[in-house]
């Protein structure tokens, strides 16, 4: 049966192909940046849309719902969904499905890389070539540490951690400590990892690497009294979500020596950056880039194509959030 599906923004081709054969007519956003609530509000209100595309950066909610009476499904171009009101969608029988696992080997990539930034200070170097600094070698420049057999505490032990832990554990002989809600049998077994108390964790980590979702319970998880507890040649990553870290409290850690440095990937106010950020050496920062590998992004257009096409043609989503 013939269904109406609005995306906010452009994605790969191959997802709404995967709806075009089946009948369906799939509208696009024209806007590359972010569209505001009020152009997607405006957009769903010109036809009875029976199913949305979003991202991370889309305020879906009740006003969305109402706009559009006739939306039964709403599938995410992400793996996070902290954008979307859960309640509200239940409250309006809307079905929500999100792209895990696609994604987990490009930010678990991403991950490493700004980990090995820090530890090799290669974005430091970059920065100092390209400003005509250099003037020869020299035994004190920018010297950085290695990164085999340190200790890796992992806060989060989903699919995103999971290749984390391995990509350190079985690349470069780190002991994998972690922590979660639950423990995670399958992850310690693989990596001999061991399961800890948050507390554990910041104490004995020399890398510590965020892979929690965003909720009330994470937010902030990482706060001035966290960040206390770590060593103070401890480096922080974080490709989750920005507010799981105070950002306050880690610039005021990093200028004060409280860690070594951090690489983050996503910011509490995003996309603002909080005060001081940028002039810190000792952090490398990426605009939230950790699952924009080609083979990610063309994965997570078929997740969603095929979430939509399967809710309409068999009642069941495939990769439905519980609400
Ligand atoms: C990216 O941040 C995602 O949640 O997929």
């Amino acid at each position: 049966m013939s269904k109406l599906i609005y995306v906010t923004r452009k994605i790969p081709e191959n997802g709404i192909q995967l709806m075009v054969d089946k009948g369906y007519t799939v509208d696009v956003g024209e806007k590359i940046e972010k569209p505001t609530k009020e152009e997607i509000i405006e957009a769903l209100s010109q036809k009875p849309y029976d199913g949305m595309i979003s991202f991370l950066t889309d305020p879906i909610d009740k006003d969305i719902f109402d706009a559009c009476k006739t939306l039964k499904i709403v599938a995410q171009f992400a793996v996070g969904f902290d954008n979307i009101n859960l309640d509200d969608a239940k409250a309006h029988s809307i079905v929500i499905t999100n792209t895990p696992k696609v994604l987990s080997l490009a930010v678990a990539e991403h991950t490493v890389a700004l980990i090995l930034a820090l530890t090799t200070r290669t974005v430091e170097g970059d920065s100092f070539m390209r400003s005509g600094k250099y003037t020869g070698w020299s035994p004190y420049l920018l010297n950085g540490t290695n990164l085999r057999g340190k200790t890796v505490g992992i806060l989060g032990a989903g699919a995103i951690g999971y290749e984390v832990a391995h990509m350190l554990h079985f690349g470069f002989n780190c002991p994998i400590i972690y922590h979660d809600i639950n423990e995670n049998k399958s992850f310690e077994e693989k990596f001999q990892a061991k399961f800890v108390d948050k507390e554990t964790l910041l104490k004995t980590s020399d890398i510590v690497s965020i892979h929690v979702s965003l909720s009330p319970s994470t937010k902030h998880l990482i706060n001035k009294d966290s960040l206390h507890l770590m060593k103070k040649d401890a480096y922080l990553v974080n490709t989750s979500r920005g507010p799981v870290i105070d950002e306050v409290a880690l610039v005021s850690a990093l200028k004060e020596g409280v860690i070594r440095g951090a690489g983050l990937d996503v910011y509490e106010f995003e996309p603002k950056l909080s005060e001081g950020l940028v002039d810190l050496p000792n952090v490398v920062l990426t605009p939230h880039i950790a699952s924009a590998s080609d083979n990610a992004r063309k994965e997570m257009s078929r997740v969603v194509g095929e979430n939509i096409v399967s809710f309409f043609e068999t009642g069941k989503a495939i990769n439905e959030v519980k609400h």
